[in-house]
């Protein structure tokens, strides 16, 4: 901005302050009449329609996939985009924040007096990149499976046995590929080290925290027999197919 360009600017500007009026109590008084009008509504759909709540929560659920709102599509797709566990944080926390500082900073750093979308080419870029970054991500997000999902490849004959595995939480505690937890030992080649009978009687028998899996052997035999023979194929060279890294 030239010394022309800004005494001009000063002049409209001068001009235009003494024809509008003060932000207080003007701009003020509206905006606090529109806001408690807002809040009045919806106290009052509150009052006459109530919120929607789902089903009861149930602790014993092992079906349960959790799914958050589509608004947080995105960061749940990051989330399952970022496996190594040391970077979750810097990926869920860390990426987000450091993107709302950069915006809260954005008067301070980005100084161009230029106001029209095609001179300001990095700043529409940067905006466009991140709209587009943010819808992909929310769209893979909402196609996605749960992040309890197996993920490795899986022969035709342990297709059901996966699909118990997925339905009954191993993953909260273990990891299966790169999927799951580190809670419990990593099962990715489990069946390496254990026979499946061993596999059984942990399952029945387990060593606390990890929970007993006896009532599923009584109630539903076929689908406890599946599992077991789904965890002992776990073996080193059907896992090396699926892992490229480590
Ligand atoms: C609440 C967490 C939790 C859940 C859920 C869980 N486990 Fe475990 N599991 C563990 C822990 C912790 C151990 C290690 C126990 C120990 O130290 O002996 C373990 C041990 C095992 C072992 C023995 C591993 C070894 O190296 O000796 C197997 C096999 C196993 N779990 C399979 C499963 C399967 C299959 C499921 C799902 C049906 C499952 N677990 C669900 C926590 C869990």
């Amino acid at each position: 901005m030239n010394a022309q360009e800004k005494e001009q600017y000063l002049r409209e500007y001068s001009q235009l302050k003494n024809a509008g009026k003060p932000f207080f109590p003007y701009a003020v008084t509206k905006d606090g009449a529109m806001a408690a009008i807002t809040l009045f509504v919806i106290i009052a759909m509150a009052i006459l329609f109530g919120a929607e709540l789902g089903p009861k929560a149930d602790p014993t659920t092992t079906t349960y996939s959790p799914r958050p709102e589509w608004y947080f599509f995105f960061l749940f797709e990051l989330l399952r985009v970022i496996k190594p566990p040391s970077l979750v944080l810097m990926a869920t926390l860390g990426i987000p924040t450091i993107c709302l500082i950069l915006l809260l900073l954005l008067p301070f750093y980005d100084r161009s007096p230029e106001r029209h979308p095609l001179k300001r080419p990095i700043a529409m870029i940067g905006a466009v990149a991140t709209v587009v970054a943010m819808a992909y991500l929310s769209i893979i997000g909402a196609l996605g499976g749960p992040p309890s999902e197996i993920e490795i490849p899986v022969a035709a004959a342990y297709e059901d046995g996966a699909a118990v595995t997925a339905a009954s939480g191993c993953l909260g505690c273990h990891r299966i590929g790169e999927n799951g937890n580190t809670l419990g030992p990593n099962l990715t080649a489990i069946g390496d080290r254990l026979g499946r009978d061993a596999i059984a009687r942990t399952l029945i028998n387990p060593t606390s925290p990890m929970p007993s899996y006896q009532s599923l052997q009584e109630e539903n035999p076929e689908q406890f027999e599946a599992l077991v023979d789904f965890i002992a194929s776990l073996k080193e060279e059907a896992a090396e197919g699926g892992q490229d890294t480590q």
